[in-house]
Formats: C-alpha cells, structure tokens, sequence
C-alpha cells in the first residue's frame, strides 16, 4: 500500500462535500431576511446533518453546534456519515450557518462551510473567541507574529510587499473590542475594511487579490479561526491564532480537550495538519461566494468551493437545483 492509499481523504469523494454544505446553504437560504437568526440556524444544522449521511465515511464532529447537552445535532463528538464503523474515520469542523445575523438581516457573506481531516488532524477548539492574525500567500514563513503589536505586522507586511504602511488594507470585525486596534491601524495610514459579522470570508479574503485585503486581524470565534485555518492550509497564506478566554469556566472547556498553555500562539498547521478538505457554499453573496439565487422558473442556483491541502486544488462549483 503506499502513501498516498493510506490517506483516509482519498477514501472519501471530495466533490461530495458540496453536497452537504449546498444543502445547509439552501435550507438557510429560505430565511434569507426573515430576522430570525436561530431558525436559519437550525434549518441549516437539520439540512446538513442528513446530507452527512449520503457520504460513504465515518466522521465525527470536532467543532460543531457546541457540546452534547447545547445542541441537538451536530454536536461535538458525534458521529456522522453513512458509513460509521466501516468508512474512513475523518474529524469534521463545521459551521452549518457562519452568519446567522447576516442572513437574518440579509447582510453579504454568510456560509454553510466545513472542514475534514484524517482523525486527530484539526483542533479541538473551544468554543471561546481566539485573536487572529492571517496574511495571504507569497510572503515569507514568519511575517506576521500575534506576540508584535499591530504596527510592526503591518510594518513587516508592507515591507515585504515594497509599499507604504498607509497602503496595507486591514480587514477588521467591527466591534467595540477593537476600537483600539482600529485606530491603531489608521494611524498608520491603513485602509481598514470593517465587516459586520463573518470572519471566515473575513480571513480568506486576504488569499484573493480581488478584495485587495492584505491582512486579517481581530478577535472572533475561535472555532471560525479553525475553519479560515484550514482553508489557508489549502491556498496558502499564513495564521497565527492564540485563544481569548473571558471567565474560568471557558478556561475548564479548553482543558477538557487537553489545552494547558492558555497564552500558546498557534500557527495555520498546528489548527489543521496533514491533508484536509475545505467546502463552503455561498448563503448571501460575499467576497468568497454568490449566495443561493431564486431564479424565476423555479430553480435555484449554488455556487460553492472546495479544496483540498494535499493537490492544491481549488474547484468552484455553480449549482442548479430544482427548488426544494
Ligand atoms: P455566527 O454565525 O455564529 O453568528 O458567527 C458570526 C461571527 O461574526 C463569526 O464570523 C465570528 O467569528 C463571530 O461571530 C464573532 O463573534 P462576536 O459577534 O461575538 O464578535
């Protein structure tokens, strides 16, 4: 047997993924504007739980919906696929809806999306918020550093890139939390791209010269952090994340899955190593992914990415589906 036969991925029909995050994005996509955040929520959870179990695998949910006893489906540690016990054994991070206020307000970029790895291979992170840091591809190893202080990441960037400071674009989840940051990086002149919600997109963006995002910095969702990892670990770009913990009780859910060092910096692999897989399919429309589009003769359409670490692949897929 050789290497390559040995990675459970390649047991695994990598297009299928699609399947699960389209279903996710078209159940959500139903209640596009409707305000109601946990109902789009729960369609998408519901839709992409059973569209698991059309793929021939036996995963098991690494970040989910929260733990056991938070949520219904989806859950931490369950198991998923329709091949439990006989299939290849895949870790699985996954955010049905990433954006439940923007697709409730109908704002730009909310997702269905997930991640896969062989067993072992994403971490276990706590549902806590994690300070990122991401640049996109091209720059040397090491350019950004989460223990520097934005000036000198930025300094560094455009140093690297032969331009200005004052001509690094930064984008920035508009929070009041990052007041400070903000006027940091407009201090230095920066363009700073401000996003209501989303951080996945957020941090992908810096990969796509068309957003003309340089960097990616801010605190977020720590599980989100995981997602944009593995997403980076395939079109390349660098992460640096370090885990934000605001009571004790945050600080005993990161012990349970074996996290000691509260202060660590982790870098894009040691969030995802080995090969993974990264899906997503459009909800609203964004930077990353139009959303899910009612079409008059009673259709819709998708659009989704998938891509795999290990080929470099990158596919986008355009979905036309008879309306459900
Ligand atoms: P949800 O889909 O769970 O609402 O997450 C949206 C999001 O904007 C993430 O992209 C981001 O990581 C997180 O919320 C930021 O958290 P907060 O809104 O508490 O600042």
């Amino acid at each position: 047997m050789n290497s390559q036969s040995e990675n459970p991925l390649d047991r695994v029909l990598v297009l299928e993924m699609v399947r699960v995050t389209e279903a996710a994005a078209i159940a959500a996509s139903k209640l596009i504007g409707r305000g109601d955040e946990k109902a789009a929520d729960a369609a998408a959870v519901e839709a992409m739980r059973a569209a698991f179990d059309t793929l021939y695998m036996d995963g098991t949910v690494v970040i989910g919906e929260g733990e056991r006893d938070e949520a219904p489906m989806l859950y931490i540690g369950e198991k998923v696929g329709g091949a439990i016990g006989k299939g290849p054994r895949i870790d699985i991070a996954l955010d049905p809806l990433e954006g439940t206020t923007i697709t409730a307000k109908a704002g730009p970029n909310a997702l269905a999306v997930l991640a896969a790895a062989e067993e072992g291979n994403l971490l276990n992170a706590p549902d806590t918020y994690m300070d990122k840091l991401a640049v996109g591809p091209g720059y040397p190893d090491g350019i950004i550093d989460l223990a520097k202080s934005p000036t000198e990441n930025v300094k560094a960037v455009a140093a690297a890139k032969g331009v200005a400071p004052g001509d690094i674009i930064v984008c920035v989840l508009d929070r009041p939390r990052h007041a400070a940051l903000i006027s940091e990086l407009r201090g230095l002149g920066c363009g700073v791209v401000l996003i209501g919600d989303g951080d996945v997109a957020g941090v992908i963006a810096v990969t796509d010269p068309d957003t003309t995002i340089d960097m990616y910095m801010g605190s977020g969702g720590a599980p989100e952090g995981v997602l944009a990892a593995a997403a980076l670990r395939c079109v390349g770009g660098q992460f640096n994340g370090r885990l934000v913990f605001r009571n004790e009780d945050e600080k005993a859910r990161a012990r349970k899955w074996g996290i000691e060092d509260f202060d660590r910096i982790y870098l894009r692999d040691d969030l995802v190593k080995g090969d993974c897989i990264f899906a997503a399919t459009g909800v609203t429309s964004g930077s990353l992914l139009d959303g899910v589009k009612y079409t008059r003769d009673g259709k819709l359409t998708t659009e989704s990415v998938v891509m795999r670490a290990s080929s470099g692949t990158i596919r986008w897929i355009k979905g036309e589906h008879r309306a459900r």
